[in-house]
């Protein structure tokens, strides 16, 4: 190649990063950002709709007045409001990381072959929705999809199996994560209608395990504790394609995420998931502890914890803030500006 080709290639590169800078200059003033934030968490912090879970006893202990936001840019800054060190159970918001998980190691075929990547449209552990298709075109990210993808994790004792699923959840928050024993022990005393869903999801052969063994790690993983700023950065992990933008550790296989964040758009606030992507258009999950992470790829994440929640089993204040700080920050990836 010629000496001219190459500064002609050069001029045409720079005047395309210049007329199209505009375009990508999605830059926020730390400014804006902390005042989204401190906004929402003035705005909801005295709503007194929802309740705790109790059908786990555990749960219903929980200061309900606990709230706090945290939202971390792909950049690694972090921003808070709030309560964002007391710790809640994750809950079913560990359904993406143990999903993730299986993906790196078996392949995104595997778990679209097995339960299948459908939004059920039902509740989060519904078995009509298992009685519908044996077992299949269900999700990881609904009770007998998720006990189902804690089956595939793979290795030759509950421990392997069980220090590999906590090992990703470290990585995703970048701290060692300890489990809450009270939450662990009330789930695991009241857990009988899990016990029956994993027990269907192996009669249908979705299962391969011992479905007991299969339930009781699922439950230990959604008694890990966490606070706000843990869930802010998971998710933060995963709008910055896998790698955790505060440790610069890769958490999971880049190539994944696009998949974990179509199931999490689909299914992630179970049976109100369309109506949440219709305000906010961001992959998100939600979990009776009272916490909710959303991903606004590229940009951020974001996560609320506060415990009263929706008939749905979301938390009330949890989506009103992340829907008015996304919204405030231009975090709808399906917003764009016409060319
Ligand atoms: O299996 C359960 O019922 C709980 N460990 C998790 C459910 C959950 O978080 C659903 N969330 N909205």
């Amino acid at each position: 190649m010629t000496r001219t080709t190459h500064s002609i290639q050069g001029l045409a590169l720079g005047l395309l990063l210049l007329f199209s800078a505009p375009l990508w200059a999605t830059e926020l003033s730390p400014k804006q950002i902390q005042a989204a934030l401190d906004k929402a968490y003035t705005q909801y912090k005295d709503i007194k709709e929802g309740a705790n879970a109790d059908y786990i006893p555990a749960l219903a202990k929980v200061d309900p007045k606990l709230y706090g936001i945290v939202l971390v840019t792909t950049d690694g800054s972090v921003y808070s409001a709030g309560d964002v060190q007391s710790q809640v159970s994750i809950q079913s918001i560990s359904k993406v990381f143990t999903m993730a998980l299986v993906m790196d190691e078996s392949g995104t075929a595997a778990l679209a072959e097995n339960m299948g990547v459908d939004a059920t449209g039902q509740v989060f552990n519904s078995i009509y929705a298992i009685e519908q298709n044996k077992g299949a075109e269900m999700n990881p990210l609904v009770n007998p999809g998720a006990i189902t993808a804690t089956s595939m994790v793979k290795g030759n004792t509950y421990d392997d199996i069980w220090n590999k699923i906590l090992g990703t959840y470290e990585a995703f928050a970048g701290r060692s994560l300890t489990v809450l024993e009270d939450v662990y022990r009330s789930e695991a005393e009241t857990n009988q209608r899990n016990r029956a869903i994993a027990a269907l999801m192996a009669a249908y052969g979705r299962i391969t395990t011992d479905p007991l063994r299969a339930t009781d790690i699922y439950t230990r993983q959604c008694s890990v504790g966490v606070n706000a700023r843990d869930l802010g950065i998971m998710a933060a992990t995963l709008a910055n394609a896998g790698k955790n933008p505060v440790t610069g550790r890769q958490a999971m296989q880049a190539e994944n995420v696009p998949e974990v964040l179509a199931v999490m758009a689909t299914a992630g606030l179970y049976d109100d998931a369309g109506k949440w992507l219709y305000q906010t258009g961001l992959p998100a999950k939600s979990g009776v502890g009272g916490g909710i992470i959303a991903v606004s790829p590229g940009k951020f994440g974001i996560a609320v914890v506060s415990p009263p929640l929706d008939a749905a089993g979301n938390s009330v204040r949890a989506q009103k803030a992340i829907a008015d700080i996304s919204n405030a920050l231009g975090g709808n990836p399906y917003q764009v500006t016409p060319r």
